[in-house]
């Protein structure tokens, strides 16, 4: 098809080749290069399509006009395609053949003092990129990132269509939508004292679509967190938003199949490997294990009864002792490198990693004077890990502490050992979560997921009249999709009896007046014939993330925000203006 006709250029920056040469050109683009070589005088334009050589030695003008061009200035040029001479050919560049001989030339706009050069080798910090992101989106890697971006999304959409659905937007000013985290509130001037919410997620608004007769959904749309965000979260986030009627998880997870095979370019017959969320803390202490290598984890407590070292002896009954078996062939730790990985643990309250190494000799270093043959051989029956190398432990009252150690433990080791190929992804379909999580502390029962998630079909009587105890043990239809050590995607079966629903508000403490206040609209909908739904949100960044092989989500955004919730270029959050604050009948404390 013809493309749209108009532009101030012919070509781009990336195009001309040896069978363009004769041609008349028009090219525009920043000035990446200048060389003076006194009787020769080349330009480097730049676009985001690449680069071509501009050659001056046909150009009757004034040639010093060029040195008043400053780099990143950018500039409009006609000329005549011409070879290169044969020295001066250049493989490495896709317009290495050629170059522009121009006749006229023309500075569109000039670049003052430019705060650092995208392309240059000026290096500058990740403020000042982030300051001034106009300047890094500059950069072949930042383009190249958002080209990906929109290609992904696009991918989702033709998958999406292909199977029925239809996009729907959802507002933005909107009510509270928990999934976990703070809300942004927006306050109103139309009515003062009174706040919108902007949306943690869709959730709430696509399940009244399914009530609406909308049958498939999907949007792909913005969501607000105030959360601590890490380095794979944003205050602002976008997801792939999905909900079906009539759906059961298997419909989900065969959606979500089809969307990574061909956002992933997954070849033909492949599949989400599927692991119970016991499975997943039992061999990886996480619910988001990097499945590109091995080092399972185990539990071991039963074979140290008996023994007497007070570190495992004080935690067998009730606590947790789990360990990781690093082969011989895997690498060899040398003993600073044991050592070190106190510093693992301690940010998930580990004390300390016991260990002993086996050899053909037997054990030694470590706890091996508390590792009896009888324990050895315990430990080795009940892992399957017979031969020679290091064996590793974590052992604590507090299972989440263990899970947590051992899986840093885990993921250290991948990496310092060499044992993760990059290139791969492995992808892992978790499900069988618990439904809620009980807080000793608080006394009191969280959603794991969010509480618009269903129990699964057999536990369903036990969680409408269930005691405290009954409802610790209750499973969720609920799922994630991981990929690589990161949770990529997750969603539920949803609750769709009114009744269900108004039990989850209890269980979870919301008082009648609370309920009532903030969900009364939706629990009442549930009660106008709800068709079963199911649904699923990806996050857009995450993959993005992956695909891109980065661990930062801020290189996967246009305009992203730093760790601390701000955005360096616009100065934003920023003080308001007073006469709004007025208007919004909204005062204001300030410690600044
Ligand atoms: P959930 O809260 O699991 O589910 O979010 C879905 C996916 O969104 C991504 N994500 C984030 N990405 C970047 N920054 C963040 N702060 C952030 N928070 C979440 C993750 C996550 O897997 N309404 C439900 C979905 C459903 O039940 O259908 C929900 O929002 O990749
Ligand atoms: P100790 O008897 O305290 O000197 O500890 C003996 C070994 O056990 C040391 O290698 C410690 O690092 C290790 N250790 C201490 N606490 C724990 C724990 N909770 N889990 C596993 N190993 C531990």
């Amino acid at each position: 098809m013809a493309k749209v006709e108009g532009l101030m250029r012919t070509h781009h920056c990336g195009q001309l080749r040896a069978s363009d040469i004769g041609q008349e050109v028009i090219l525009c683009g920043w000035m990446n290069k200048y060389r003076d070589l006194g009787a020769l005088h080349f330009i480097d334009l730049r676009d985001k399509y690449g680069v071509t050589q501009l050659g001056f030695e046909n150009y009757q003008g004034d040639l010093s006009l060029l040195k008043s061009f400053s780099l990143e200035s950018v500039l409009w040029a006609k000329g005549i395609v011409g070879k290169r001479p044969e020295g001066a050919l250049n493989s490495k560049m896709a317009t290495g053949e050629v170059e522009v001989q121009v006749t006229e030339v023309k500075l569109l706009s000039y670049c003052d003092n430019i705060p650092f050069l995208p392309h240059g080798a000026i290096d500058s910090s990740e403020d000042l990129k982030l300051k001034y992101r106009y300047l890094d989106l500059r950069t072949n890697e930042l383009q190249k990132n958002l080209r990906l971006r929109s290609e992904t999304a696009r991918l989702v959409r033709e998958t999406l269509y292909e199977e029925e659905f239809i996009e729907v937007e959802t507002p933005v000013l909107y009510k509270t939508t928990p999934e976990g985290a703070r809300d942004y509130i927006v306050p109103s001037r139309v009515h003062p004292g009174k706040v919108y919410a902007l949306p943690q997620s869709p959730q709430t608004l696509k399940q009244l679509l399914m009530i609406g007769n909308t049958d498939k959904y999907f949007q792909i749309c913005k969501c607000f967190r105030d959360e601590d965000l890490r380095a794979d979260r944003q205050p602002e986030f976008t997801q792939i938003d999905i909900e079906v009627s009539f759906a059961t998880q298997d419909y989900i997870r065969n959606l979500a199949t089809k969307l990574i095979k061909n956002i992933f370019k997954r070849p033909e017959g492949f599949e989400l490997p599927k692991m119970t969320y016991a499975e997943a803390m039992r061999d990886y202490g996480s619910d988001k294990p990097d499945l590109r290598f091995g080092l399972k984890h185990s539990i071991v407590n039963s074979c140290f009864e008996g023994v007497d070292f007070k570190v495992f002896s004080s935690v067998i009954d009730k606590g947790l002792i789990k360990c990781l078996f690093v082969d011989e062939s895997q690498g060899n730790l040398a003993r600073k490198d044991i050592d070190a990985l106190t510093e693992v643990v301690k940010p998930y309250g580990g004390k300390g990693v016991a260990w002993f190494k086996k050899s053909s000799e037997g054990v030694s270093g470590g706890i091996s004077k508390f590792i009896s043959d009888e324990v050895l051989q315990k430990l080795q029956e009940l892992t399957g890990n017979k031969t020679n190398g290091l064996w590793l432990f974590s052992a604590d009252g507090s299972h989440k502490v263990v899970h947590d150690c051992m899986d840093a433990v885990r993921r250290h080791l991948g990496r310092k050992l060499g044992l993760i190929n990059e290139d791969d992804y492995a992808f892992a379909w978790i499900y069988d979560f618990p439904l809620l999580e009980y807080d000793e502390a608080d006394k009191r029962f969280y959603a794991l997921h969010h509480p618009f998630t269903s129990p699964v079909d057999e536990d369903k009587e036990k969680f409408v009249s269930g005691d405290t105890e009954a409802l610790k043990n209750i499973k969720a239809n609920a799922y994630d999709v991981v990929c690589n050590g990161y949770e990529l995607g997750g969603g539920s079966v949803r609750i769709f009896e009114n009744k269900v629903q108004q039990r989850m508000f209890d269980v979870l403490g919301f008082s009648h007046e609370d309920c009532q206040r903030q969900f009364g609209f939706f629990i009442e909908a549930l009660k106008y014939g709800t068709p079963p739904h199911a649904g699923i949100a990806f996050g857009l960044d995450r993959i993005m993330m992956i695909f891109n092989k980065t661990d930062i989500i801020r290189d996967v955004i246009a305009f992203p925000k730093t760790n601390n919730a701000t955005d360096l270029m616009a100065s934003s959050p920023s003080i308001p203006n007073l006469d709004q604050l007025e208007e919004l009948k909204f005062k204001f404390t300030t410690t600044e």
